[in-house]
């Protein structure tokens, strides 16, 4: 396809956005951004340098303003450069996923990784999965998807992926409704359907047939 093409994939943590996202890169042959990778490692720059997460402290607010961020792909797969320094195989510590949506609410951090977000999807064709990417990041595109899953769904799927590190599915379970209640309450963008976005509840779908529906829906669109 030559088209420029934007898909942009929202939900909450363990609907299976990235599993499908990486997936529909691969078959439209277009580049995959993990906008949540972005916020992950904004939390993980303020850990590593001992910074309390909160606008209202001046140290956060300039290492916020002097901190580089650049999206580098190794293998087609976004890495995360921040100063300098790739950091993304830090970027799923528990301490890294719950600050994450801390670092999420402050509406300065979000300007800055939407403006990233922009310029990459105005240069290259792109899906990118995230909260907001049918809201406010690719408003404009065509192809804007919102799954869903149940708890017990999202949970169990998180487990498969964690359980090597001890941790429980009820624990994971905590995680997550911890997580939704800051994604979808904060002020800044919280994570909404987008008016035009297609619904798909994933709970009883194989990421598989998720990517089908959705690849089938983008060719239709372009065509
Ligand atoms: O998708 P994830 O679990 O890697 O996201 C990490 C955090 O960043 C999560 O709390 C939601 C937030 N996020 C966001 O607010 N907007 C995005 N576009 C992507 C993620």
């Amino acid at each position: 396809m030559n088209e420029h093409i934007t898909i942009a994939i929202d939900g909450p943590a363990g609907c299976g956005k990235s599993t499908v996202a990486k997936e529909l890169s691969k078959r439209l042959n277009i580049i995959y951004l993990d906008t949540g990778a972005m916020y992950r490692a904004v939390a993980y720059w303020a850990i590593k340098s001992n910074i309390d997460i909160n606008e209202n402290n001046p140290d956060f607010m300039n290492m916020l303003k002097s901190m580089s961020m650049e999206i580098k792909y190794v293998d087609k797969f976004p890495n995360v450069i921040v100063n300098g320094e790739n950091v993304s195989s830090y970027l799923r510590e528990k301490e890294v996923s719950m600050k994450s949506s801390i670092v999420a609410k402050i509406p300065a951090v979000r300007k800055r990784m939407v403006e990233l977000q922009q310029e990459l999807a105005r240069f290259n064709s792109v899906v990118m999965d995230g909260r907001d990417i049918g809201t406010k990041v690719l408003p404009a595109s065509k192809n804007k998807f919102f799954l869903t899953a149940s708890i017990e769904e999202r949970a169990k799927r998180r487990y498969l992926q964690e359980k090597e590190t001890g941790i429980s599915i009820e624990e994971i379970k905590r995680d997550i409704m911890l997580r939704d209640e800051n994604d979808k309450t904060r002020a800044a963008s919280p994570l909404v359907k987008a008016d035009d976005a297609i619904e798909i509840d994933t709970s009883d779908l194989t990421a598989l047939q998720v990517v089908d529906m959705i690849f089938k829906r983008v060719k239709s669109n372009v065509l």
